[in-house]
């Protein structure tokens, strides 16, 4: 049996679309290839077979119908495009995936007609700068529970971080949701599902998500560092600056791979030390010289520091500080 629910991309832009394409191919090879992992289980019932991508220019309309226009005539999957039409969408939708800028957000949530719409469904947000409270703040204003006869959603915060566009966003999901004590298991079924076409999805609760979300946010930032020292000395023996950086960027990525992998083995526990002897033991010594080195400049400690800063201190704008090396 084919499922057949649908959910509306409130905002098919950047994070929407990298979704909404992995979902389909998914949806549509069974056998997945090497670009699109393999996403988990997910009972028929909720699974989205439908799709309508909202968008607001006609342009992003042109964008969304040369990617996406020939699933408009499948019946399994479908995608329908619509321009602005957020009202109906929403209407149609089962499940609601809002993926726009903060401020977009804040106007389309005040159209007074979604509360209705919206009752009792999923609404999946991945406004970086809102939280599950203040969207339902957005959605029922100052009414309380008690004042409306509306039920509500169920409002979940979903945080992806910059290497979603390779599939590897190490994103995070709070789990207290908006107006609920839990998240019903086939709401957080269809959320891992979801948010396991962009990369890995990790459950947090509220009281720490903003610091779950600054560390997958910035360490990004922090590895372009060690990277760049890296090559930098590389270059400095004669490598050319694509050879060195790319050497650099594949032992990055297959350190992350080795760490995570012992994480499986380990159930669960990481063992960082036993990935460090191993490239040690292959060295030939030079490692134990490097090692020393970044030991004498306290590198660990810097980059906690670091870490502790990104974490403290914001500017103005609500942008994290940042300046240029
Ligand atoms: N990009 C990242 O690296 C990243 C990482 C983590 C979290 N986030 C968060 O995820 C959210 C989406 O980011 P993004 O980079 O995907 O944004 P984006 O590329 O700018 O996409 C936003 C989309 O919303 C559409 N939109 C705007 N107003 C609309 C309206 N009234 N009705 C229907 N659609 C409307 C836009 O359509 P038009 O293009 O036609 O205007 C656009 O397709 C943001 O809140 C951001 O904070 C982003």
């Amino acid at each position: 049996m084919r499922g057949g629910t649908t959910l509306a991309i409130i905002g098919c832009g950047q994070i929407g679309t990298a979704i909404l394409e992995v979902l389909l191919a998914s949806l549509s090879q069974p056998c997945p290839n090497h670009q699109h992992q393999t996403l988990p289980n997910l009972s028929m019932k909720v699974k989205p077979t439908r799709f309508i991508a909202c968008v607001n220019t006609q342009e992003s309309v042109s964008r969304l119908r040369k990617q996406f226009g020939h699933f408009a005539r499948s019946s399994f999957p479908n995608v329908q495009i619509s321009q602005g039409r957020v009202a109906e969408a929403v209407q149609q939708a089962d499940f609601v995936l809002l993926a726009c800028k903060t401020s977009q957000a804040v106007e389309i949530l005040g159209d007074t007609s979604l509360a209705e719409s919206l009752a009792g469904k999923l609404l999946l947000s991945t406004c970086a700068d809102l939280t599950a409270r203040q969207i339902e703040q957005l959605i029922y204003h100052d009414a309380t529970i008690e004042s409306t006869e509306t039920k509500r959603c169920y409002i979940v915060q979903a945080r992806a971080n910059s290497s979603f566009s390779v599939r590897q966003s190490a994103t995070l999901i709070s789990t207290t949701v908006a107006m609920a004590d839990t998240i019903p298991r086939d709401f957080e079924d269809l959320t891992t599902w979801i948010f396991s076409s962009i990369g890995t999805v990790t459950f947090v609760p509220e009281s720490v998500m903003n610091e779950a979300s600054i560390t997958s946010s910035l360490a990004p930032a922090l590895f372009t560092v060690a990277l760049e020292g890296i090559a930098k000395e590389a270059m400095a023996r004669g490598l050319r600056e694509p050879d060195a950086l790319h050497l650099a960027a594949q032992a990055m990525k297959g350190t992350a791979e080795l760490v995570l992998s012992k994480k499986d083995e380990n159930k669960g526990l990481f063992a960082i030390d036993e990935v460090r002897d191993k490239a040690l033991a292959t060295s030939e010594g030079s490692g134990d010289r490097g090692l020393a080195v970044l030991r004498q400049a306290m590198v660990k400690d810097t980059f906690a520091e670091a870490m502790r800063q990104g974490m403290e201190k914001r500017d103005p704008n609500n942008a994290y500080l940042y300046s240029n090396w």
